[in-house]
């Protein structure tokens, strides 16, 4: 059965790969980035499946660009939401120099966009609708063991909190909700040690999401299946 799925930071790394995978098995995806026009592999994939890709400009720094997002997708039905777009912020950020300015972005972009994408969107998403929010181990406070990057950390930690609340609030409407650690992987974030590939880490994760729903609504979940603690 083909669906729709709309990919959030979807211009590269993992964002782009989720797309591959999902157009390489038939169904239609919904491409947000911030520069379509500059999006090279995505303009590449929707040549190679005409009809299949559509391309939206977004800027998750600036909440008003979702208005436009909902504008372009009118009352279409979304199966699939992934909030994939994220950034670490900027590095050397360490306990003694925290800034406000620095702050900021990384919450916006991490916290409050992801937030604000699925209230937008709600009333699109289907009944057995699954919305992915890409979090971090790093957001894990049981998993803390070494301290630092407090701008991430205290960002996916928030994530987590709101999927935990979406999960709750979209039972009613029979949308299930999964917040995702997609491994350490080989992208701009995760750099050149990374453990795994972004094949890798989107197959697993589509694994994950193929299992979703009520019963399993609002849990954090590694690639591979197996669950993170808070
Ligand atoms: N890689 C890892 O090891 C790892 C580990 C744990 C969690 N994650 C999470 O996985 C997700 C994807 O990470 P990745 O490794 O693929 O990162 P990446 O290669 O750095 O890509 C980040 C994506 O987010 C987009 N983005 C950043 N700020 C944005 C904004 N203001 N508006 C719209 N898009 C924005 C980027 O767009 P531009 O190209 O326009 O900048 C890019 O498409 C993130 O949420 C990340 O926190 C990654």
């Amino acid at each position: 059965m083909s669906y729709t799925t709309l990919v959030t930071g979807a211009n590269r790394g993992i964002g782009l790969e989720f797309v591959r995978q999902y157009l390489a098995d038939g169904h239609r995806v919904i491409a947000c980035c911030r520069q379509p026009e500059q999006a090279d592999e995505l303009q590449a994939l929707a040549e190679a499946h005409p009809g299949s890709l559509d391309l939206v400009a977004l800027d998750l720094s600036d909440p008003a660009q979702l208005f436009g997002l909902k504008a372009y997708l009118g009352n279409q039905s979304i199966d699939l939401l992934i909030s994939n777009a994220g950034l670490y912020g900027p590095k050397g950020v360490a306990f003694g120099n925290v800034s406000e300015a620095d702050f900021a972005p990384v919450m916006a972009v991490n916290v409050l966009a992801p937030l604000l994408l699925v209230q937008t969107l709600a009333d699109n998403l289907s009944a057995g609708a699954k919305v992915a929010l890409l979090s971090s181990k790093m957001g894990s406070i049981a998993d803390n063991g070494s301290g630092g990057s407090y701008l991430y950390r205290a960002s996916k930690a928030a994530l987590n909190a709101i999927g935990k609340s979406l999960s709750v609030d979209l039972a009613p409407q029979q949308v299930s909700v999964a917040l995702l650690h997609p491994g350490w992987v080989q992208t701009a974030m995760g750099g050149p040690n990374a453990l795994i590939s972004t094949q890798t880490s989107v197959r697993g994760m589509r694994q994950v999401l193929s299992q979703l729903d009520l019963s399993v609504s609002g849990r954090f979940f590694n690639y591979d299946g197996s669950e993170i603690p808070w």
